[in-house]
């Protein structure tokens, strides 16, 4: 653990180095991690714990799109692969990785599973912190605790293959035997985690929720759209209008906000961009501020989370969502985006 200072306020970090494999394998040597839901955070922490050497089940139900790919993924009918009220009746510690509305669809069935000594893992606050809503109140004798990647399933097993790591925040909601922290701690390197950022159930889905509807997936679609537009609107043609909104954000400039901030980001730029930016940064931060205080204000009274149980929870969520994602798939800017990225000079060699 280490007390590092960000921006001013000091916070705790756990890092993997603490936590050598042969130690991961000594401390869990008496358990077996029942890994209940295979979907994209399923399919990453099982098959790192797996590779980590631990005891590892996998709980599905049986004939869906998870038990094929766990199957596809070597994990074998009866021995490692289970139905879900199996699995949980073997493992020792229950990581919870269904679909957030499946967690509280499933609830009234597999909690009376989670017996007295048993602990219960989460990848997301969302049950627990709306649990009016969500109706997952678990007991109060087993330990409860969060690791919650910084990212897709899919990066926490490839970030791990490449001998990288995924950040995760950990959490404790309820300790009953004094060692939960210590058990998130050691899940979260297990899992794949290079560093571990301390947080609450409540802290992690409020950010969460916030950040995906926001900069990270809502805003983001919205403002490449409308800028797309005005451009379009204004009589660019399609390819001016998607290099000047899409292209060159993600393929010059956001990797260098990446790699070195976003002061170093405009100082690549021209004088002349700098002084647009600059002069338009406050313009649209003060035009988009009451938009996410009420997106805030959204996720915090469970609005948010309603609607997502609700659409989520349809027997035809996965239908129901690729159809929208293909209507997305099928506005004007992301036609284009195919043909431009046909045209990169790596895809014509
Ligand atoms: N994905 C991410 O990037 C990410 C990142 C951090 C944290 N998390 C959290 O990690 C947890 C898992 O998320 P995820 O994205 O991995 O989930 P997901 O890909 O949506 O996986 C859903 C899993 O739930 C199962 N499921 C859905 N409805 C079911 C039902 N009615 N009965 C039984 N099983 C059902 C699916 O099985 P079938 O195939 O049989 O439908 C699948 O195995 C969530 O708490 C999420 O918030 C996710």
């Amino acid at each position: 653990m280490k007390k590092v200072n960000f921006g001013g306020t000091v916070e705790s970090v756990y890092e993997r180095g603490d936590w050598p494999v042969a130690k991961l394998q000594e401390y869990f040597k008496r358990d077996t991690l029942a890994i209940i839901g295979y979907g994209s955070q399923g399919h990453g922490q099982a098959l790192n714990t797996r590779d980590n050497g631990l005891n590892v089940v996998v709980g599905v139900r049986e004939g869906g799109v998870s038990w094929k790919q766990a199957r596809d993924d070597g994990w074998i009918p009866g021995e490692t692969l289970f139905s879900i009220e199996e699995a949980i009746n073997r493992g020792t510690i229950i990581m919870n990785l269904l679909s957030d509305a499946a967690q509280s669809q499933l609830w009234p069935q597999i909690s009376p599973l989670i017996t007295k000594g048993k602990t219960l893992y989460f990848s997301h606050g969302f049950s627990l912190t709306y649990s009016e809503d969500t109706g997952v109140v678990p007991s109060k004798d087993i330990d409860i605790i969060l690791v919650a990647p910084k990212g897709t399933g899919r990066s926490v097993r490839s970030l791990f293959k490449e001998g990288r790591g995924v950040n995760s925040s950990i959490a404790v909601w309820q300790d009953v035997t004094g060692k939960a922290k210590e058990k998130a701690i050691a899940l979260g390197v297990a899992i794949g985690s290079g560093y571990l950022y301390e947080t609450t159930f409540q802290k992690e889905v409020y950010s969460d929720l916030f950040g995906e509807r926001g900069i990270l997936m809502g805003a983001l679609m919205g403002i490449f759209l409308a800028q797309y537009k005005v451009l379009r609107a204004n009589g660019h043609s399609p390819s001016e209008a998607f290099n000047e909104t899409v292209e060159e954000a993600t393929q010059t400039l956001y990797p260098l906000i990446g790699e070195h901030g976003m002061e170093y980001m405009a100082n690549a730029c021209s004088t002349t961009a700098r002084r647009g930016a600059l002069d338009w940064a406050p313009i649209f931060e003060e035009t988009t501020m009451p938009v996410f205080e009420k997106l805030y204000e959204s996720v915090k009274n469970g609005t948010e989370t309603r609607k997502a149980l609700e659409f989520n929870g349809r027997p035809t969520y996965r239908q129901d969502l690729a159809k929208e994602l293909r209507e997305v798939d099928e506005q004007e800017i992301w036609r284009v985006g195919k043909v431009v990225r046909s045209l990169r000079p790596e895809s014509r060699r």
